[in-house]
């Protein structure tokens, strides 16, 4: 399995915090933001990370964290020139997936839960992971039959489908390259990862797993207020970098 951490973006809702910084880059209490995805992929046993930043950032992201040696892992980085949406991923990494599965993290998703056998066990398809939450409109959100097998999935639904909003950490196989080349932009001009998980949906080949434990999306500053006391309270016996 490899990894790959989407760390690019505006981050338009924290300005002025973000405009001469990476939203990523950001504290959240003891450590930069990014350290906490970072944190989940190493901890599930990936080796080898490819970090995709914009192009003003792609420095400092150097500077922090470079070769990966020092955590034992082998880091790679790409640019991404204009944020076109999360299955961009897929076509900037192609040559770093190769023929393997890929764990895709958001650089601003801080998860408390261990994914260890979730990685292990995966083999061929996609799995993604939902949570209930009270704002499920701010995600992707996932609605289940009366067996819990998903049978839905819309982007930022107006109307409530579910309170199962789609957390950002998705494991796919390599397909997900072709299926990422064959996505239309939607209205908002972006690609959108929900019309992977359709792509895998239609076929029967998605699985939903649920986050047991804390995860915040760290993009408000209300959310990342939120995860610097979880990092505080929480998450820092579980850091392992
Ligand atoms: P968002 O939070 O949706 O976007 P953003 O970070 O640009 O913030 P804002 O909405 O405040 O302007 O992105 C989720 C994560 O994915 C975040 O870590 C940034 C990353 N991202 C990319 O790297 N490239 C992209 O094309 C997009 C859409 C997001």
């Amino acid at each position: 399995m490899r990894g790959i951490i989407l760390s690019g973006g505006l981050a338009t809702r924290l300005r002025p915090c973000t405009t001469v910084t990476s939203k990523q880059l950001l504290p959240v209490y003891n450590r930069p933001m990014i350290y906490y995805p970072l944190n989940t992929l190493i901890k599930a046993g990936i080796k080898e990370i490819l970090i995709i930043v914009a192009p003003e950032r792609a420095g400092d992201y150097l500077n922090l964290l470079g070769s990966g040696k020092q955590f034992g892992v082998k880091l790679t980085y790409e640019i991404q020139d204009h944020p076109a949406g999360l299955p961009e991923a897929f076509m900037i990494g192609e040559n770093f997936i190769d023929d393997q599965n890929v764990a895709l993290i958001l650089g601003d998703n801080i998860f408390e839960d261990d994914f260890t056998e979730d990685i292990k066990n995966f083999k061929k398809g996609a799995k993604i992971f939902a949570k209930q939450v009270p704002d499920p409109e701010r995600s992707g959100v996932v609605q289940f039959d009366a067996k819990m097998k998903a049978i839905k999935i819309v982007e930022k639904p107006k109307e409530k489908i579910s309170d199962y909003a789609i957390t950002g950490l998705y494991l796919y196989d390599h397909r997900v390259i072709e299926a990422a080349k064959g996505l239309k932009p939607s209205p908002r001009g972006e690609l959108e990862i929900v019309d992977l998980h359709n792509w895998y949906l239609s076929k029967g080949e998605l699985e939903v797993g649920f986050v047991k434990g804390e995860w915040i999306d760290a993009g408000t500053f209300d959310s990342l207020l939120k995860a610097q006391i979880l990092a505080k309270e929480r998450l820092q016996d579980k850091l392992i970098i």
